[in-house]
């Protein structure tokens, strides 16, 4: 109670003190490049001083200086290059409700950005964003209380500064660009999740699932791939292609809050099960959820331990996961045939959380959930700690290229 009326109060100052973008900007001496690009994409800014109640995540100069550094040629100079380009990357950065420090929990919350369409170019695949409402980030208080903005392949960036009042809502400062979501294929092989990747390919699966909107998809890892791999040898593209379309439900894009016990529609026209242990834990059908959330241009992907069999729907997950892997682990991976592994893999696709329903997306179990416990200090314009706890976040090199790639393309454009 003390801390809600604390927050309450400083939620009401930073109210008072409200202003315009253009001040609220200007008394940001870290913002200089957001405002010059502010500046160039003159739409943009119209746009967002005429809309209500918004989120604005603002990358401060460090965050354009990285892209730079790491070999990339983002500019103001860009702006004027490819003003639509910029527009869709300031609009992934703008979102729809004020969201305060105050809002912001262990639990993540899925906020809709006001990139609502498709069409964006990176590294020559197609990105951005066919998600009804808007393309999303999820927010939320990391367990050192840090608050996180995870964007495309689970890239987080760090909110510097919290609760910069504005005439339309809210601006906090982040310390990286919010990666806009990659396309399916790009987003398999980034995880190097190539047996999915490799068998969507040979089953011609691919346009089809990037061309919907709104999809969930449960992928299967490499290592629930080679336990099937003796199986898969006199399969048919038609049987192969049957078998991931029951890992794809179209219509629903299943973040891990909005899940829950309940059947869902697949592509194939039949049902997966989706129930929540009490632990947390999502499984489907036998499979359990060892990745959630990780957003693509046209939905979600959790990754899951086994692959789906639309055959035997009432299977139930093995007691022993590592039995069973064990005792049944072919020596190949199938499918990965024509598709060139990643050299670097980034950490937060690969890694394994072992609670992933209802927003306790850990690493390691903690009794973190859901406290509203957290370091954010709001004395004197609302800062949230930050401290540097080792490059786990850190753009990955991969990603950078991939940045770079888009801008390079649009400028050969
Ligand atoms: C903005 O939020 C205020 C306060 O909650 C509300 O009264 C107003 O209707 C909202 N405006 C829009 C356009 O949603
Ligand atoms: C905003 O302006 C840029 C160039 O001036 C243009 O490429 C873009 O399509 C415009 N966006 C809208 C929504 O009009
Ligand atoms: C995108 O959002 C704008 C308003 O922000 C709206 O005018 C436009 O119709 C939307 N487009 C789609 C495809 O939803
Ligand atoms: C977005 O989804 C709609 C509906 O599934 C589809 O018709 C459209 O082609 C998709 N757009 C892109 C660019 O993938
Ligand atoms: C593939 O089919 C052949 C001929 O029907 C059979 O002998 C072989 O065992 C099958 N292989 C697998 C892996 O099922
Ligand atoms: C979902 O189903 C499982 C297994 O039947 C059960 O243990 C769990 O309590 C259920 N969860 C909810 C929220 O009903
Ligand atoms: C699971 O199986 C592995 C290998 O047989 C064994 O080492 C491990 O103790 C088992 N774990 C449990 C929880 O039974
Ligand atoms: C990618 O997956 C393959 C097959 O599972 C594995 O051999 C390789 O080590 C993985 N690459 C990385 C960088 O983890
Ligand atoms: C918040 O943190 C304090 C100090 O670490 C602890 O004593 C308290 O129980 C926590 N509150 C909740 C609701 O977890």
């Amino acid at each position: 109670m003390h801390l809600n009326t604390f927050f309450f109060a400083a939620a009401a100052t930073a109210v008072a003190s409200a202003q315009d973008l253009a001040s609220a900007l200007a008394g940001q001496s870290s913002l200089t490049t957001l405002v010059a690009l502010l500046g160039q994409v003159t739409n943009t800014t119209e746009f967002l001083a005429s809309q209500e109640n918004v989120t604005l995540f603002a990358p401060n100069d460090d965050a354009f200086a990285g892209i730079v550094q790491s070999g990339g040629i983002f500019s103001i100079d860009q702006a004027s290059v490819d003003p639509g380009l910029i527009e869709q990357i300031l609009r992934y950065h703008l979102y729809r409700g004020v969201v305060k420090a105050e809002d912001i929990t262990p639990v993540p919350n899925f906020i809709h950005s006001y990139l609502n369409y498709s069409g964006f170019v990176l590294d020559g695949e197609v990105s951005g964003s066919n998600v009804t409402g808007g393309q999303v980030v999820s927010v939320n208080l990391n367990d050192v209380g840090d608050a996180l903005v995870t964007a495309g392949i689970k890239v987080a960036s760090k909110v510097t500064v919290a609760d910069i009042a504005f005439d339309n809502g809210v601006i906090h400062i982040i310390d990286k660009l919010l990666l806009i979501p990659l396309s399916i294929s790009e987003t398999l092989i980034t995880g190097n999740f190539t047996a999915l990747a490799g068998a969507a390919t040979q089953a011609g699966l691919v346009p089809t699932l990037e061309d919907l909107s709104d999809v969930t998809i449960f992928c299967p890892n490499n290592d629930a791939f080679q336990k099937i791999a003796s199986g898969t040898g006199n399969i048919t593209d038609e049987q192969l292609a049957e078998i991931l379309k029951y890992h794809v439900v179209q219509g629903t894009v299943g973040y891990s809050t909005l899940l829950s016990n309940t059947s869902l529609p697949t592509l194939n026209d039949e049902e997966i099960k989706i129930t929540i242990d009490d632990d947390g834990a999502v499984v489907v059908n036998s499979a359990r959820v060892i990745n959630a959330d990780i957003l693509v241009a046209n939905g979600v992907i959790h990754v899951i331990d086994e692959v789906l069999n639309p055959a035997n729907p009432s299977a139930t997950p093995s007691g022993n996961v590592t039995a069973t892997a064990t005792t049944s682990l072919a020596t190949f991976v199938p499918f990965t045939s024509g598709i060139e592994p990643e050299t670097s893999v980034y950490f937060e696709l690969t890694q394994t959380t072992s609670f992933v329903a209802a927003g306790l997306v850990t690493g390691t179990p903690s009794a973190t959930s859901g406290s509203g416990n957290s370091s954010v200090t709001t004395t004197g314009g609302p800062v949230i700690q930050t401290t540097n706890a080792g490059g786990r976040n850190d753009l990955p090199a991969l990603v950078a290229v991939v940045v770079i790639g888009a801008v390079a393309f649009a400028i050969d454009w």
